[in-house]
């Protein structure tokens, strides 16, 4: 079975409501734990689904789906975001379910993994979560590295009025590489350059062309614009650029890291994210190649999704064009 994992953005969280119905209904009737009683039929279901719309469109919640090929969503987990001023480092774990006909194929684990990117992208390093003693899920977090607090007896009701333990876990994150600085820089810096040269021969080299033409007549030091560059231990490894497109809407540009330097794409996105935020831009758009599956792979496992092709890449078949609400 092949699936793709993406967030369920504010403008299309509605859609995937039918399917999140059938697959928390499934999940209860085959005895899940997680917040209601059996029967639990598809409209209650619907309606848990639809109360969470607020929370997506505020982006306190980050709904992440498992698709399949044919868009049907077998399973999906919550990242909640804690609201709290003195809890900016730290979000929940919720409503991890995926569908009883498509368990036991690492979804409820890529699921896991990419609510945790997503998680650090948003700055928060730990992660939190109870789930039923003794249930399939236990053994999944211990598996991904989750470590326990203990257990509270009576937690939580079963369908048959008798009561269970819970669980509770957490997760600490580990840190961006040590060692590694995302700073504000200059494409025509001494240190990016060399990078920028790396970056286009290695297109020109797969793709046959080198993407210099994307930043024609950009001004890097423009008004809300940004360009970043990485370092680890002070040598330069991986850059990126923000530039305006339209509005609230921003490009990203230049995304390269050192092959071999784990980690640097995924901070230097970050930086970039959180730049164009603080530019007020709402939107991110990008472009990539189909054959760079790569970079395809790596933006939406940071949560960009498949856009129609924008600007000058309209009708240009090798490009794929991502975006991504901020
Ligand atoms: C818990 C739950 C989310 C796990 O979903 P899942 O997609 O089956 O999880 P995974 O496939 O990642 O892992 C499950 C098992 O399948 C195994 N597995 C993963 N890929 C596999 C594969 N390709 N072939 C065979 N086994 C595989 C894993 O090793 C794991 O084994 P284990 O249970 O013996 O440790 C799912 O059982 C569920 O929805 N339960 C009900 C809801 C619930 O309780 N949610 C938790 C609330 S806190």
């Amino acid at each position: 079975m092949r699936y793709d994992i993406v967030t369920a953005g504010p403008e299309d969280f509605a859609a995937a409501v039918p399917d999140l119905a059938h697959v928390l209904a499934a999940c209860v009737a085959n005895g899940a734990a997680v917040g209601f009683i059996p029967p639990l039929d598809l409209d209650a279901a619907a309606a848990f689904w639809h109360g969470q719309e607020g929370a997506v469109r505020t982006g306190e919640k980050h709904i992440l789906l498992a698709v399949t090929e044919t868009g049907r969503i077998i399973g999906t987990v919550t990242l909640a975001l804690a609201p709290q001023v003195n809890g900016t480092h730290r979000a929940e774990i919720a409503k991890m379910l995926v569908h009883p006909d498509a368990r036991r194929q690492g979804v409820a684990a890529s699921l896991l993994k990419r609510a945790e990117q997503v998680a650090r992208s948003k700055g928060r390093r730990l992660l939190v979560l109870d789930t039923r003693e003794g249930d399939d899920a236990e053994r999944l977090y211990a598996r991904l590295g989750w470590q326990s607090c203990g257990t509270i007896p009576d937690y939580a009701l079963n369908g048959d009025g008798t009561s269970h333990t819970t669980h509770v876990m957490y997760r600490q994150l580990p840190p961006p590489p040590a060692g590694l600085m995302i700073e504000h820089s200059h494409p025509d810096s001494p240190d990016a350059v060399p990078l920028i040269d790396a970056l286009s021969a290695d297109l020109a080299a797969r793709f046959g062309s080198d993407g210099r033409g994307g930043l024609a007549g950009w001004d890097a030091v423009a008004d809300r614009s940004l360009f970043a560059l990485a370092r680890l231990d002070g040598v330069a490894v991986g850059c990126g650029a923000v530039r305006p497109f339209d509005g609230e809407v921003a490009e990203i540009k230049r995304m390269y890291a050192v092959p071999g330097s784990a980690g640097v794409g995924a901070a230097v996105l970050s930086f970039l994210e959180e730049g164009a935020r603080r530019l007020g831009y709402r939107r991110l758009l990008l472009e990539t190649r189909w054959a760079n599956d790569r970079a395809v792979s790596f933006y939406r496992r940071h949560g960009y999704r498949l856009v129609p092709n924008y600007g000058t890449y309209q009708g240009r078949a090798e490009s794929a064009c991502f975006g991504k609400i901020l």
